[in-house]
């Protein structure tokens, strides 16, 4: 077997300073936001992985439609011998990527980034188990942070990174460059990104996705006021907030947010805050840009990157994008 490596970059004390940082910053101004690599404690990551499973929640699998048509491609075309996977959760989309390099005997080695340890540590362990070939260097970091600890390249080697299910859509649009710049300059020319993006289409299934009738969402949205609990010992009682998502059309984004449907005095002792919430008083959690073809060809091209191919399923309803570093 070859060798699977687990690496912690991000304090091991979830509560230490970034998210106190984050906490002061983001509820002590307005409008009130929190930044949403916090919606996935282990609690988190299991909804989330529900959520991926409901039949409202296209993305999924328009983008695993896409990864089973063009994988093969992709292959070729990236001439990868290490996949770097950005925010990768349990890493199950990228399986199918994963056979498809495997097929062509080309794949040395996998690296998975996230921020929510156990998913990622149970990820790491299900690939190394399914490849018996492939060395599996799993990292705990958060992608806006740590892109400088990407193992480099092998001599004649080149990587690939995947950034799939849509998240760069959860970053604002100043955040995406910097990403994007930041991910060039960790990268040598001729490396690639294959990224996910959901496209714009009519509201009503937009709004369908981010509202189950199920109320998985709402859930996922909500259980970061109980991380906020357990990690700061604040006291916001869950059912005081509502879950309201809309479509903000000018910034052609999702925009998810909890509203206080009573008045609400918060304590959040950990960060040395009180909050004062009036009735109606809304909590930004999370945005989910959704893209048009020239618009993700333009940010990527900001960045360094040639755009080589623009996938998107039957419908139309996702855009999986290979760029090659320039
Ligand atoms: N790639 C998977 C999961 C998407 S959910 C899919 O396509 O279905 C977003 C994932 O990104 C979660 O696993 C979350 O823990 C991780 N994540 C969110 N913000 C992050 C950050 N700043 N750094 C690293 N991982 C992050
Ligand atoms: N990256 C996912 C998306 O933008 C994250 C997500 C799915 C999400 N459902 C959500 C974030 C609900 C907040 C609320 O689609």
């Amino acid at each position: 077997m070859t060798e699977l490596k687990v690496s912690v970059l991000v304090d091991s004390d979830w509560a230490s300073g970034s998210l106190v940082d984050d906490v002061r910053r983001g509820l002590g101004s307005h409008p009130r936001r929190l930044p949403p690599k916090w919606l996935y404690d282990d609690e988190g990551s299991r909804l989330f992985d529900e959520i991926t499973r409901l039949p409202e929640y296209y993305p999924t699998e328009a983008e695993r439609a896409i990864l089973q048509a063009h994988a093969a491609d992709i292959v070729t075309a990236s001439g990868a011998s290490t996949v770097v996977e950005l925010g990768s959760g349990t890493s199950d989309k990228t399986r199918t990527l994963l056979d498809a390099f495997a097929a062509a005997g080309r794949l040395r080695r996998f690296v998975p980034v996230d921020v929510s340890e156990q998913t990622l540590r149970d990820a790491a362990d299900m690939l190394h188990r399914r490849y018996p070939g492939l060395a599996v260097e799993a990292l705990v970091g958060d992608f806006t942070l740590h892109l400088g600890h990407l193992p480099p390249n092998e001599p004649d080697g080149r990587r690939m990174v995947a950034f799939l299910g849509g998240t760069i859509g959860n970053l604002y649009v100043e955040e995406r460059a910097a990403f994007l710049g930041a991910l060039a300059d960790s990268l040598d020319p001729g490396d690639s990104l294959l990224l996910g993006t959901d496209l714009v289409k009519p509201v009503d299934r937009l709004v369908a996705a981010y509202h189950d009738s199920q109320g998985v969402t709402a859930q996922f949205v909500r259980n970061c006021l109980a991380v906020l609990n357990r990690e700061l010992d604040a006291d916001f009682d869950l059912d005081a907030f509502s879950y309201v998502p809309f479509w903000d059309g000018h910034m052609e984004r999702m925009d998810l947010r909890l509203r206080a449907e009573s008045p609400q005095r918060v304590t959040i002792p950990g960060a040395g805050l009180d909050l004062d919430l009036h009735v109606g008083e809304e909590l930004r959690v999370e945005i989910s840009t959704k893209f048009r073809p020239d618009g993700i060809r333009a940010e990527l091209a900001a960045a360094g990157f040639e755009t080589v191919e623009l996938f998107t399923d039957p419908a139309g309803d996702f855009g999986l994008t290979l760029a090659r570093l320039a």
